[in-house]
Formats: structure tokens, sequence, C-alpha cells
């Protein structure tokens, strides 16, 4: 039996080099405010990196943009200096790079500025430009593709014989359009054209969402996805691509795309890598028999955080959610510590300002039980009056946290036959049917047209995806 062909995927690892910031509210802030695990995120890296150098079936590693935080040289430098350490462990790296990884110049939209966080602001430290990616990252693909499109940094490679892969590199402005411009669109069609008459399986990977994880996100935020998705879809229905590997959103979310003709792709978006949740991608292909296995694979333990529990559980805090659910206790015995550690988080300003009215509607929140969501919805949500009295020992925020720290990893638990899945359909039923009599204008235009808050609370209670963010098994 030949060995498969496997590969890793990395996406978002959000590097920050140590010599950008010393431990002081600055840099805290922005952690928080980023919502992923930045101050370790050398010691994610390093640790996913121990995973792949000690797999020895495993010699391709894909990395896909997002690769450091804040567009400047220290830590490109550090982190091309990790890529060389694979390839001297022998493995071949393919990387593209996406808005994250420069500054912008004036010309673009992009915003980011390379900076050093102090013990009370910020200083300039040397950035990196659009420019300068092609040439810093040569080595890594375009060194050994047989075509490249250098004005996008986009180019593809023979994988193994019979398996090739594409990388788009996001051109664009940084912001409104982060995507191939009308050339980089002919190149892609020329490689793709020419893969499909060699009878190539063809992995695709760009930074930004072909499909997005739900249609809301679509709806509200049409500038996050790949600039020319429309098109993008189009082709890889017509050119036999099956599987698109994508980043940015930082959720771990599989979709499968089927055109009116039957000719399909599945959207593959891999969580951040530093993501409390973060994990990266093991493909495994069996080229002969055109089939593929995705897996995704997890750290169990992390450098730099208590070893006392699972970086996860640790990670966890830096999300908004997390932050909230551990913080939640401190309300009835410590607001002020409550309010300073959920700055930056939540409008501590405001809470400050009417504390009482806060602590005391924070407290209600807290206990609330839910069997007052189960009633709120009781026409719609199909429970008897003996299930909801017994909801009455059960607090509401478990469940509603349960669904938020969902959004990132996926799958989330509460499939229609819960008792959760029903109170919380029966509240969305119940409030689609007050917004039909009376339409708030601020909560219908976050609905996308045709849609309502109940298919938009669906895909978060439980994957109704194709069953599994983590896994896939498919022919290609
Ligand atoms: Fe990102
Ligand atoms: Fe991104």
């Amino acid at each position: 039996m030949t060995t498969p062909l496997q590969f890793y995927l990395i996406t978002d690892s959000h590097y920050v080099s140590k010599r950008n910031w010393v431990e002081a509210e600055p840099f805290t802030g922005r952690e928080k405010g980023d919502q992923i695990a930045l101050k370790l995120s050398p010691e994610i890296l390093d640790g996913f990196l121990e995973k792949i150098k000690a797999d020895e079936q495993t010699n391709i590693v894909l990395f896909t943009g997002d690769n450091v935080n804040n567009g400047d040289k220290n830590s490109h430098e550090e982190f091309i200096a990790r890529l060389r350490d694979l390839q001297a462990a022998g493995k071949r790296v393919f990387v593209t790079t996406a808005t994250h990884d420069y500054c912008g110049d004036g010309e673009d939209e992009n915003f980011f500025h390379a900076v050093r966080y102090t013990e009370t602001g910020t200083e300039d430290i040397e950035s990196v430009h659009k420019g300068d990616l092609f040439d810093m990252y040569y080595d890594f693909g375009p060194a050994e593709a047989d075509s490249v499109h250098k004005e996008s940094g986009s180019y593809t490679v023979l994988l193994s014989p019979g398996c090739r892969l594409v990388m788009i590199n996001d051109n664009g402005n940084g912001r409104s359009h982060c995507g191939l411009f009308q050339d980089g669109m002919q190149w892609l069609t020329e490689v793709l054209k020419k893969a499909k008459a060699d009878g190539e399986i063809v992995f695709a990977a760009v930074h930004h969402p072909v499909l997005p994880p739900w249609e809301v996100y679509r709806h509200l935020v049409e500038f996050e996805m790949v600039g020319g998705y429309a098109l993008l879809k189009t082709l890889f229905c017509e050119e036999n691509v099956h599987v698109v590997f994508t980043g940015h959103t930082h959720v771990q979310n599989i979709q499968k795309y089927t055109d009116e003709q039957g000719r399909w792709f599945y959207d593959v978006s891999t969580i951040a890598l530093v993501s409390a949740y973060g994990k990266m991608r093991k493909v495994s292909v069996d080229v002969e028999a055109r089939r593929c296995k995705i897996t995704s694979v997890q750290l169990e333990k992390l450098e730099g955080a208590p070893q006392d529990k699972p970086p996860q559980e640790y990670l966890y805090r830096i999300n908004f959610t997390g932050l909230l659910e551990s913080l939640m206790p401190l309300i009835k015995t410590d607001f002020n510590r409550f309010l300073s550690e959920a700055s930056c988080v939540l409008p501590t300003d405001k809470l400050k300002k009417h504390r009482i009215l806060a602590k005391a509607a924070l407290k209600k929140l807290d206990a609330l039980p839910l069997s007052v969501l189960a009633k709120f919805g009781k026409k719609y949500n199909g429970l008897t009056k003996t299930e909801i009295a017994a909801l009455k020992s059960k607090r509401a925020l478990t469940p509603l946290f349960e669904v938020m720290r969902c959004v990132f990893p996926g799958n989330a638990p509460f499939t229609p036959d819960t008792v959760e899945y029903k109170v919380f359909t029966g509240v969305t039923k119940k409030a689609d049917a007050l917004l039909k009599r009376f339409p708030v204008e601020k909560v219908t235009k976050l609905i996308p047209p045709g849609s309502s808050l109940t298919e938009m609370a669906i895909p978060m209670l439980y994957n109704n995806r194709t069953g599994d963010d983590d896994n896939l098994e498919t022919e290609v």
C-alpha cells in the first residue's frame, strides 16, 4: 500500500514577537480587544509546530495568512525563522499572506500599524508593506511553483503526481476588496482549466471565505468575504475544485455548495490557531482513489499556561464569553473587580455610572432560570407545563454561554431533540412573530432578506451544515 499524501494546514496564527510588548495595560487591552491569545502566540505556534515536526509521515505544511498580527518586521522575522526550521526538518512549506501581515501605506484601506506596546502606550517600530511580502516569503511557495501570479502573490505547485495545490493570495486594498483582480482571476482560471484537463485533483486555499459560515455573516459584513466570491463559486464548480481551505473568520466551519447542475465544493474554514479552541487541519489524500480525509488537531498542553488544566480552558478567558462567564460570580462578591476585569470588553464606563441598576440587572440575569425563557416562547416551543416547571432549577445563562462558546469552534450541542433547542427556538419564533407585528428597524436590518431570527439561531444551536465542523471525508 502506498503512503497517502498528507499535509497540515495552519491559519491565522497572528504571531506577535515578545520584543513588541511589555506586561502592562496597553497590550493587555489590545489582547482583550482582539479576542485572541496574542501574548502566548509564539508558544501556541511552537506547540503545533512540534507536533508537525514529530509527524514523520507528513512532510507538507500550509499557512494561509494573518501569519502575524500587526504587519511588523520583528514578528515576520521570527515567524520566517520557524518556517526555515520546518524546511530544515524536511517539510515543504507553502505560505500565503493576508491583511494582518502588512501595514497600510496610505494607498490602501489597511489600518494595521506596526507598534511596540510599552508600559503606558505604544511606539512605532519597523513595518512591512504589501510590496515586501512576495520576496520575504518567496522560499515558501513561489520558489517551488510551476506557475506564479506575482502581482497577487498567488501560485500553484504539485503536491504529488496527480494532486495540485493552488494558493490564492488575497490581493486588493486590505479592506473593502480582498481578492483577485481581473488578471488574477484570469491566471486562476487558466491554472484550473489546465489541471482539469490533466486530470489532477486540486486543493485551493484562500484567506477570506468563499462561502460564509452563516448567511448573516455575508449579509452584515460582505466585505469580509473574498472579493469576487460569486465568480469563484462558479469557477470551482466548473473546474472540479472540490475543497477550498479558508481562514479569516476565525471560525471552524465546513460548508458545502452545490450549484443548479449538481456540481459542488466544500469551503473548509479553519479556526484561528490562537483562538481559545485553536486547531490545525490534517489532510490525508488517497490520490488514486480520489478521496480525502480531513481531521482537526488541538494542543493538549501549552508552554506558558497553567499546566493543571487544558490550555483551552485557560485561553477561553480571552474570549468575550469566557471572560464574562468567569467574571459573573464577581458581580455578587466584588463588583469593582468585575468592572476592572471586564474593561475593554463591556461598556464599563456606562456600568459605573449606573452602578446600582447595573449590579441589580446583572445579578438578575445571572440567576434567571431557563423556565422563564421557556414560558416566553411557550406557544411555539412544544414543551409541557411539567417540563417547563422542571426547568426552574436550570440557569438560563449556562446553555446561553454554551451556545456562545461554540460560535468559533463550531459543533454546538443543542440538536432539535434537546430541551434547550426547544426553549431557544420558542423564544426566537415568538420574537419573529412580534417583529412581524411591530417591526423594529434596528433588529430587522440585521436579518438577511427572506430569513428570520429563528433561521439565524438554528445554525448556532447545532451543526445543521455537514454535521461535523472538525472532520470531513469526501471524494475529490
Ligand atoms: Fe485573522
Ligand atoms: Fe484575516
